[in-house]
């Protein structure tokens, strides 16, 4: 997974009309998603797992003008498809619709919003506000392994910013994580708890496959 992404300054000129659809092939690039996941992280790809049934509805749900609300939160182990689901929802979400649809896993979010931040000591025109600007409209964002960044004031007032934004304006908006509550942003926490929670109860999926005790695939 890319670090630093050549998303910079590539968005979509009116990105700030998130419902408009785009050219796919030029928001792929923005969109910071694994290019190899097009392929392996999808619905059709997905191994049927009674576990994760109610994982699997509630993602599709989401992305569905029924889903009960915008912020959806993917919780468990290490390994059980946390981000599988939240990628293939992401792709599904770009393709079907064409869809401002944007991906990133948080500390490498943070990581790199930090280093575009530092560039802009003495900026003539903030990448940081572009990327912030699309980071809090973009119509869907998944925000993978919260909870894997560092904990500071910088990244948490970022963070902040990024789901407060999205919350006040009904953007849809995926968290995976295998951080408990109280390890999480407080206030992060208490605007995803408003959301769909689903704490998936299902060891990985890695092990799960080694002992072959995977199941044929899901009826749909
Ligand atoms: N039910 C499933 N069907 C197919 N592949 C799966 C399934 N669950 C997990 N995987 C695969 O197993 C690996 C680990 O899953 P991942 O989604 O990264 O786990 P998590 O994000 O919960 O740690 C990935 O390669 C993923 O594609
Ligand atoms: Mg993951």
């Amino acid at each position: 997974m890319t670090l630093t992404p050549s998303t910079e300054h590539e968005k979509p000129d009116d990105f700030n009309l998130p419902e408009q659809k785009f050219d796919i092939t030029r928001h792929l690039k923005s969109s910071n998603l694994p290019p190899g996941t097009r392929q392996t992280h999808r619905f059709d790809t997905w191994v049927h797992r009674k576990e994760l049934v109610e994982a699997v509805k509630a993602t599709r749900r989401f992305l569905s003008p029924r889903a009960k609300h915008h912020f959806l939160t993917l919780a468990g182990e290490c390994g059980c498809g946390k981000t599988h689901l939240a990628i293939a929802a992401a792709w599904d979400n770009l393709e079907a619709t064409g869809l401002t649809t944007c991906y990133w896993q948080t500390a490498a979010l943070m990581h790199y919003l930090r280093g575009l931040y530092d560039k802009d000591r003495h900026p003539a025109q903030p990448a940081i506000d572009v990327e912030l600007g699309w980071l809090c409209k973009c119509s869907l964002l998944v925000l993978d392994d919260l909870g894997t960044e560092a904990s500071t004031e910088w990244t948490t007032s970022i963070l902040d910013q990024i789901v407060d934004t999205r919350y006040i304006n009904c953007r849809k908006t995926i968290f995976t994580t295998n951080a408990t509550p109280q390890n999480l942003p407080r206030r992060v926490v208490d605007r995803m708890m408003e959301g769909t929670v689903i704490t998936i109860a299902a060891k990985s999926y890695r092990r799960l496959n080694k002992d072959k005790e995977v199941q044929p695939h899901e009826p749909s």
